[in-house]
């Protein structure tokens, strides 16, 4: 009997999207970071950079630039290395960090996430990491409270911080010397396979990464990657057959399936593994020098194999490591106007050697 994963019957209202024109009135603080494609090439590599220098820096001496600031994480949906390393980067500069979670807070007993907000601030939150199951939250929240909002993921939408780290994992892998540029990148491919339709990680990718000249190619099945998502961004491109797309890859991306998201739509999970699963032979016959990378949680067995996960060409504990020091680099950001953050770490704006 072939397994299978089928979900509610309707669609939860927790991916039910918000319209961001409609809610994105008031002022944004610049400090923020709620999509990627609200970055510039000069932003990436100030961001990149900045994150370089404090990675290295002497914990003693980095632990005064945000001495005593107060960071809250915001987080409604399960987090593991999001929240860990928001949390950690933050401890990292010296902020106070506190933890709201929907589960022990008066988000429980009905409480909006306007007053939420609003109450954190009151508490003296100065910046908010906020995850939500709603698209669109980050932008409410930065409505309404005027406070630097940090989007760490928001429903189907997006995770910018997460394509951030993604972004440095692949540049320190495939690219050590030359600057940040539009052309950094151009000749890469990078394939992201699986759950595109429910994946925040795809979209902030997808968004992102053709500003350094990458090459994105989708890769799924129909009820998981429609065609509209060629809309995304001009030059974007859907390869169904996994084994081609591979082939053409200097980079994979898998994703998985978004069960919680699921909404109905029923799988039939052999095909699916005997078409779209990362597994030793697939990778040896077809993409045996890409990198592999996947944003986690990982389900073993499914969308990749152990033995690609654990296995040489895998650089995903390489991207939960560049977390923190990217997420420094946000939280540097959101609570020094940028000059005077380059300024202070010495960071030349629009330059990165490494
Ligand atoms: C996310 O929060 O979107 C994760 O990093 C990816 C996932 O949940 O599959």
């Amino acid at each position: 009997m072939p397994r299978k994963i089928q979900l509610s019957k309707t669609r939860p209202s927790q991916v039910r999207p918000v319209s961001v024109a409609a809610i994105n009135r008031a002022p944004i603080h610049p400090g923020s970071l709620l999509s990627t494609a609200d970055l510039s090439v000069d932003d990436l590599c100030s961001l990149l950079q900045l994150a370089d220098v404090l990675e290295v820096e002497d914990p003693l001496r980095r632990d005064k630039r945000l001495l005593k600031r107060r960071i809250s994480l915001l987080f409604y949906e399960s987090s593991t290395r999001t929240r860990t390393s928001f949390e950690l980067a933050a401890k990292a500069l010296g902020a106070d960090t506190s933890l709201v979670s929907a589960q022990s807070s008066s988000i429980e007993k009905g409480e909006s996430l306007k007053d939420t907000g609003i109450t954190l601030r009151s508490l003296g939150a100065e910046c908010i990491i906020l995850r939500s199951p709603f698209s669109g939250a980050p932008y409410l929240l930065a409505e309404t409270t005027g406070l630097p909002i940090l989007n760490a993921g928001d429903g189907m939408h997006e995770h910018p911080s997460q394509a951030l780290l993604d972004l440095r994992t692949i540049l320190n892998h495939l690219k050590s010397g030359p600057k940040v540029t539009e052309k950094t990148l151009a000749g890469v491919t990078v394939t992201i396979c699986g759950d595109i339709f429910h994946s925040r990680v795809a979209r902030s990718n997808a968004l992102l990464l053709p500003q350094l000249g990458v090459r994105v190619i989708l890769c799924g099945p129909p009820p998981l990657l429609p065609e509209a998502a060629t809309r995304l961004v001009s030059g974007i491109e859907i390869e169904r057959n996994f084994d081609r797309a591979l082939a053409q890859s200097d980079v994979v991306m898998m994703l998985r399936i978004q069960a919680e998201r699921l909404a109905g739509l029923s799988l039939d999970l052999e095909e699916y593994k005997t078409r779209y699963q990362a597994n030793v032979e697939r990778i040896a016959s077809y993409a045996p020098k890409a990198l592999i990378m996947h944003p986690g949680p990982i389900i073993r067995g499914l969308e990749i194999t152990s033995e690609v996960a654990d296995g040489p060409q895998s650089a995903i504990a390489d991207q939960v490591r560049n977390g923190v020091a990217i997420r420094m680099a946000l939280i540097l950001r959101a609570l020094t106007p940028t000059e005077s953050a380059n300024r202070k770490s010495g960071v030349k704006v629009g330059k990165r050697d490494s």
